[in-house]
């Protein structure tokens, strides 16, 4: 068997994963990794398991309590997860969120895998150097927490952070500004600064099913040729890649960044090269069914 980490199978012989959230029944993890693990050839399961707000850290302990090697953690229960925790890797402690768990004999390390899975598509797909780039990121959410701190790994000349709420965007600037330059501002400011950005982020919700006629930005902001990207993957073509898409601008939808977070999670779980392009297809079949 092609399993790098046997040791991974001693108890139970199956790799037991699985994702904690509330909703979780339209999640699309469990069949991106279980097509993860069949092209891997590892046996093993991986569940979708809803849990209360209030038992958070009674299916943490189930968790070890089970053998399972390890789960992710999705909306609401990003923040809730981390007091049961005894690791937090660098990224999820910067980030202040979990979105994966790995679970080393009961030692349980949370880790963040999405903002470093974003960055790793948006150069795979988009473009492949971010240093010496001007960024423009939408909304100040926790998306964009995550997103904001993967980019200033990359050395960006300067990240633009602009909010609905300018204040939650100024703060985020604050708090990162050993990190790199950002700079926090209101929507309303972006026209004065989109001249010099080579890239233009929305991590809000705007364009998100059902609501898909919505849009951060106008048509007629873009700058034509950049590069516009959205994290939103439902529909896969939003109306501000569409729009961008009209301008000449290089366009980027968030399927990426949802395949390469579970990646990054299925390698901090097996120590394996995870096998993207089966987790993408997989994915995209899925979505067509419903
Ligand atoms: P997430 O974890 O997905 O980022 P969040 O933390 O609730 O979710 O953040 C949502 C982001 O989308 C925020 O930046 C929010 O702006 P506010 O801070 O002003 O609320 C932004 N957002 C949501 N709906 C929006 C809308 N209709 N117009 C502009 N921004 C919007």
């Amino acid at each position: 068997m092609n399993l790098a980490k046997p040791e991974l199978l001693k108890h139970t012989g199956e790799l037991l994963l699985g994702v904690i959230g509330d909703p979780i029944a339209h999640s699309k993890s469990p069949v991106m990794h279980k097509a993860a693990l069949a092209a891997l050839g590892i046996p093993g399961a991986y569940v979708p398991m809803r849990v209360s707000r209030e038992q958070v850290g009674t299916a943490l302990e189930g968790i070890k309590a089970l053998g399972f090697r390890g789960i992710n953690v999705t909306i609401p229960h990003k923040l809730e997860v981390i007091p049961f925790l005894n690791e937090l890797d660098e990224t999820a402690l910067k980030i202040g969120a979990v979105n994966t768990i790995v679970n080393d004999g009961g030692y349980l390390t949370g880790y963040n895998t999405d903002g470093i899975g974003y960055v790793r598509s948006l150069k795979e797909e988009a473009i492949a150097e971010l240093k010496g780039k001007s960024i423009l990121v939408l909304g100040a959410g926790g998306a964009a927490r995550g997103i904001v701190y993967a980019l200033t790994l990359e050395h960006p000349d300067r990240i633009y952070v602009a909010n609905r709420t300018a204040d939650k965007a100024e703060a985020l600037a604050a708090e990162w500004k050993a990190l790199a330059d950002i700079r926090g501002m209101a929507m309303d400011d972006i026209p004065a600064i989109l001249g010099g950005v080579d890239v233009i982020i929305n991590t809000t919700s705007v364009g998100m099913h059902p609501h898909t006629d919505g849009t951060p930005l106008d048509s007629e902001r873009i700058p034509p040729g950049i590069v516009v990207s959205d994290l939103i993957y439902n529909p896969l073509k939003t109306l501000l890649l569409a729009d961008s898409e009209k301008k000449g601008c290089v366009i980027h939808g968030g399927l990426g960044m949802f395949v390469n977070q579970g990646a990054f999670a299925l390698e901090y779980w097996t120590g394996l090269p995870a096998p993207v392009e089966a987790m993408r297809s997989a994915v995209l079949a899925s979505m067509k069914e419903s």
